[in-house]
């Protein structure tokens, strides 16, 4: 949500942050804009409306881009506060124009501090919160004659709400002031270099050495290094992490677009989600992560699971993964809903949080209330360093590389692995026999070579994508392990073809839904050759004698629904518990080829952004 890169040191700052914004951009798309500065405190701007591409075009025909200039930010907007124009795009600047800044989050209380800044005579230039920040810094040099780092400071403490931010003022060449708040920021240390970015992508390319900054902490970036203090000037000491995934992964390839990318790199993400972590010849899962913590996962006699968007709907897979092999109860909620009520926690509770970037901030509020009542916090997510990874007690990395495309795909079969993988470590803590899990693990194991087979196929997906091309309306039904399918089916659609599309329990249909279905409704049902089948069976039915158009994905081999569903999609057969990881691909394609077919920007849906981190 929002895209901040920043650039220090000895080569030309502009192609790096335009290349680097390139790679953020995934965060925010409405706008984007850039501010660079010479060691001789001249500073060039430009900002321009839509994709960065635009701003790119803008900067190749000015010719005074191209001096030395060897700092500056870089910003891509996802619109808060103020419509999606040129004059709300960052960066912003004071009255004056020497103090230049790119922000994510949300400055709440800015009205407030708007109207009283105004009374001192500052003069706005946008309906952006963002702009107050500007305005305060001036304010602060002007009456104390600070230097940035002060001024900063003083501003820092006078706003509410949540920042990741960069900052130059151009009367002090050569220094950038970060900050951070509930928006994630990471320095990237280079040789005689440095980079700042609100996620390690666009870092990646120029260096592997990271150092996170945390929540209430600023850091000065100089050419000779950086420095960390929280805000009562106190300097912090942090070793920088290695990150584990390259450049080249964040590339497109020779595919189209991010999203096809990464729905066929699923078998490679089921293989890293589950390396080393399955020893099959002693029936059970070895996760690193929770290593030494085993008296206190036995103790749990309940877990709490949540997670925002795809990693909600794996959490409700992982519920069910975990009642049915570990025998304990597991309740799941969206992250947003469950801190705002008031949770109630009982002895024996336990806390999962699942998300790939690890920096979603409903998420995180929900992480947070339950670390306030001393509960055990765990966590899924796939970037290390993360906030996620750093604020819980314990838990399991998806090693799967960047994911680029907003829709979210390859995170879910992943996460979805790891809580399997979950399940049965808290099964065999609790008497799940060696057979039981060794059915499971021995099928488990194979997954990446079933997804391949039906990757190899998706012209045949393609094809039905085709045929409802013009469907304004879509439910997608499963039960049991296909239910949270279902509902992940009916987002990806939702999100990258702009179509209706509802998941629900096929079980509801009846309780009200089924009044919708028309001979121009159709209903994607996810029945495999499962123990819930037959009851599928007759819902089809039931769609049918109303003329409803069905859709159906169900095992190979299994003849029932030729004559009867308009189009049927096969997946291998598995056991029923593994049809989840297989069923999802077909709809992820459905989706994909559905938003092609109409046209639609599949890596960058409207109004979305990858990791949103405003609540
Ligand atoms: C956004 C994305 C979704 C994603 C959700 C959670 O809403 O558009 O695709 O599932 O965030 O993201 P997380 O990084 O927490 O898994």
């Amino acid at each position: 949500m929002c895209g901040i890169f920043g650039y220090l040191g000895k080569r030309k700052a502009v192609p790096i942050l335009v290349e680097g914004i390139k790679n953020l951009e995934y965060r925010g798309y409405d706008s984007a804009g850039m501010a660079v500065a010479s060691d001789k405190g001249r500073v060039i701007s430009a900002k321009a409306v839509g994709p960065v591409v635009y701003l790119e075009k803008k900067i190749k025909k000015n010719r005074l881009f191209n001096g030395d200039l060897m700092a500056g930010l870089v910003h891509s907007r996802w619109a808060t506060h103020g419509g999606v124009t040129e004059k709300n795009a960052h960066p912003h600047t004071d009255c004056s124009k020497n103090i230049w800044l790119a922000h994510n989050g949300i400055i709440e209380n800015y009205s407030e501090l708007k109207s009283d800044l105004i009374s001192k005579g500052h003069k706005f230039k946008s309906q952006t919160d963002t702009e107050v920040i500007a305005h305060l810094i001036e304010e602060a040099k002007k009456k104390n004659s600070l230097v940035l780092e002060e001024a900063v400071r003083v501003t820092l403490k006078s706003i509410k709400g949540t920042y990741g931010l960069v900052i130059f003022d151009k009367r002090e060449p050569g220094k950038l002031v970060i900050a951070r708040n509930f928006s994630p920021l990471v320095l990237g240390l280079g040789k005689d270099e440095l980079f700042v970015a609100s996620d390690a992508t666009p870092i990646a390319p120029h260096t592997k050495r990271l150092v996170y900054l945390k929540d209430g902490e600023m850091a000065v970036l100089k050419k000779g290094g950086y420095k960390i203090f929280n805000l009562d000037k106190k300097e912090i000491n942090r070793r920088h992490l290695d990150i584990d995934w390259s450049y080249e992964q964040a590339q497109k390839g020779n595919f189209p677009d991010f999203t096809l990318k990464e729905i066929f790199e699923q078998p490679i993400a089921l293989e890293n989600s589950c390396r080393g972590r399955i020893d099959l010849k002693n029936k059970k899962t070895v996760l690193g992560g929770l290593a030494g913590l085993e008296n206190e996962l036995l103790k749990i006699r309940r877990l709490i699971i949540v997670g925002s968007g795809t990693a909600h709907h794996a959490g409700m897979l992982g519920k069910i993964f975990v009642e049915e092999l570990a025998g304990f109860p597991v309740v799941t909620d969206i992250a947003s809903e469950w801190h705002y009520r008031r949770p109630v926690f009982q002895k024996g509770d336990a806390f999962l949080v699942i998300s790939q970037s690890g920096e979603t901030a409903d998420t995180l509020a929900a992480l947070r209330g339950a670390k306030k009542k001393k509960i055990l916090t765990l966590g899924i997510t796939n970037v290390i360093g993360s906030t996620l990874a750093r604020e819980t007690n314990a838990g399991v990395y998806q090693h799967i590389g960047p994911e680029i495309g907003v829709a979210a795909t390859k995170s879910f079969v992943s996460q979805s692995a790891i809580l399997l993988q979950m399940a049965i470590f808290f099964g065999k803590q609790r008497g799940l026999s060696d057979a039981a899990a060794y059915k499971i693990l021995r099928t488990f194991r194979n997954l990446p070579k079933l997804v391949q087979k039906i990757l190899d196929k998706s012209e045949d997906i393609k094809a039905v994508a085709e045929k409802y091309k013009d469907s304004r309306d879509f439910l997608f039904l499963g039960r049991k392990y296909n239910c949270p399918v279902a509902y992940e089916g009916a987002l990806k659609l939702k999100e990258i073809s702009y179509v209706h599309a509802e998941g629900l329990p096929t079980g509801e249909l009846k309780h009200g839904p089924i009044a919708m279905i028309d001979k121009d409704f159709p209903s994607f049902f996810i029945m495999p050759k499962d123990s819930v089948y037959d009851k599928n069976f007759s819902n089809v039915q039931e769609i049918k004698a109303r003329r409803g158009p069905v859709l159906a994905l169900t095992t190979e081999g299994n003849e029932d629904l030729k004559g009867l569903a308009d189009d049927v999609i096969y997946v291998p057969e598995v056991p029923e518990i593994l049809y989840p990881f297989l069923a999802v691909i077909p709809l992820q394609l459905f989706a994909y080829f559905s938003a092609v077919l109409r046209g639609q920007n599949v890596d960058k849906p409207r109004n979305l952004a990858k990791s949103v981190t405003v609540e």
